[in-house]
């Protein structure tokens, strides 16, 4: 199965009972073991976290702590662009080039890279004077 259908299974897991806007992520990890994750709200709405954080978490959980590739889905009229904060996520774990693919469900697709999507990422270089 391709990551951006695992990422369009999982979806359908989603909890999305505020904004009703489900979305699902897929990652490689290193070893090619493959990570899901979708968005889970919460009525204290800033407690809700992301489907690209529900995956990374699941990959982390597993014991991995590279990812190689990213798929996110979304029933958007474009698709789906990752927060600022999954960005930063997203560059914890991938190198600049990892590919990440964009979606929507009904077949539009963006395909980027984690340096693309957070240019002047805030990086362990910033604080080699610590
Ligand atoms: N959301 C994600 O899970 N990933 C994204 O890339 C964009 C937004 C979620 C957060 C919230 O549950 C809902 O989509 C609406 O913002």
């Amino acid at each position: 199965m391709s990551l951006i259908d695992t990422a369009r299974e999982v979806r359908e897991n989603a909890y999305a009972p505020y904004s009703h806007f489900k979305v699902g992520a897929a990652l490689r990890g290193a070893s090619g073991a493959v990570y899901r994750g979708c968005n889970v709200e919460n009525v204290a709405y800033p407690e809700g976290t992301c489907a690209e954080a529900g995956a990374i978490a699941a990959m982390v959980a597993a014991g991995e702590t590279e990812l190689t590739e990213v798929a996110v889905i979304a029933d958007s009229p474009m698709p789906v662009s990752p927060c600022g904060g999954c960005r930063q996520k997203l560059a914890e774990f991938g190198r600049h080039d990892v590919k990440v693919t964009l979606a929507t469900t009904d077949g539009k697709v963006f395909e980027t890279t984690i340096g693309d999507l957070l240019p002047g990422v805030f990086s362990v270089e910033h604080m080699e004077r610590t």
